[in-house]
């Protein structure tokens, strides 16, 4: 995923209330927040790897939400699009997701983040911990990051997920599912899928044990 993939199909009819430049600068402020995520979150893994010969860290994607998905948003909650609407309303337009090795690094990764003076909790959802029906697994923050203007400061609100490759390996397969074409799952598909989220769980757990027994061995020597 890109940060600067902002294609503007609609921008005539925001320009139209007004408001395209405001729309751009927001666009700017909603980037420049993903920056800073990923930035400290960049620093705790190269602190990890140094500390600890550790990555807790596998890798981060990003993503802008687009102006059609931040149009059916609005819609669906019946609200009126414009800039100010979508600053108050959304908290998903930027978006980072962290993909950890193990399965304690999530929570590990979480509360150094949160511990930055800086960021404030607003929403967390422990998926992990409480997985959806469907068997989604992820750990959800969203959290407001200040990011410095010229004329002023604005707190900007970032949706970070958390999971574990196996996790995310998961998730992609029922993202596929849902939004290319087969909205109708069937329900042979949904309990195997589910079944799939289960062995996720057991793997993740015992990927955690070995790993630990590794490292522990490691040191003993
Ligand atoms: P959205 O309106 O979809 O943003 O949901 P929400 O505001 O209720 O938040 P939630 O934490 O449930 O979901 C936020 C995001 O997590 C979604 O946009 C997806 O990217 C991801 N997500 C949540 N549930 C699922 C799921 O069941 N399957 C997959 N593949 N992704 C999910
Ligand atoms: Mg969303």
């Amino acid at each position: 995923m890109q940060i600067n993939s902002t294609e503007l199909p609609f921008s005539e009819d925001l320009d139209m209330n007004g408001s395209l430049k405001e729309f751009l600068l927001q666009q700017q402020i909603y980037r420049a927040a993903i920056k800073e995520i990923k930035t400290k979150l960049e620093i705790l893994d190269e602190e990890f790897q140094a500390r600890y010969d550790h990555n807790p860290i596998h890798h981060m994607e990003y993503r802008l939400k687009s102006p059609q998905s931040i149009a059916g948003k609005m819609q669906k909650k019946g609200l009126e699009i414009t800039a100010e609407n979508i600053r108050k309303n959304l908290t998903d337009i930027a978006g980072v997701r962290v993909i950890c090795n193990y399965l304690h690094d999530i929570d590990r990764i979480a509360n150094l983040l949160l511990r930055h003076d800086d960021i404030t909790l607003i929403r967390k959802n422990d998926y992990i911990n409480e997985p959806k029906k469907n068997g989604y697994r992820s750990l959800h923050l969203i959290v407001l990051v200040p990011i410095f203007l010229a004329e002023r400061t604005e707190s900007v609100p970032v949706e970070i997920q958390i999971r574990t490759i196996a996790m995310d390996f998961w998730a992609s397969l029922e993202h596929q599912l849902k939004y290319k074409g087969h909205s109708d799952i069937s329900e042979g598909l949904r309990e195997r899928l589910k079944y799939c989220a289960e062995s996720i769980t057991r793997l993740d757990e015992e990927m955690q044990m070995i790993y630990e027994e590794i490292t522990t061995n490691d040191c003993d020597q």
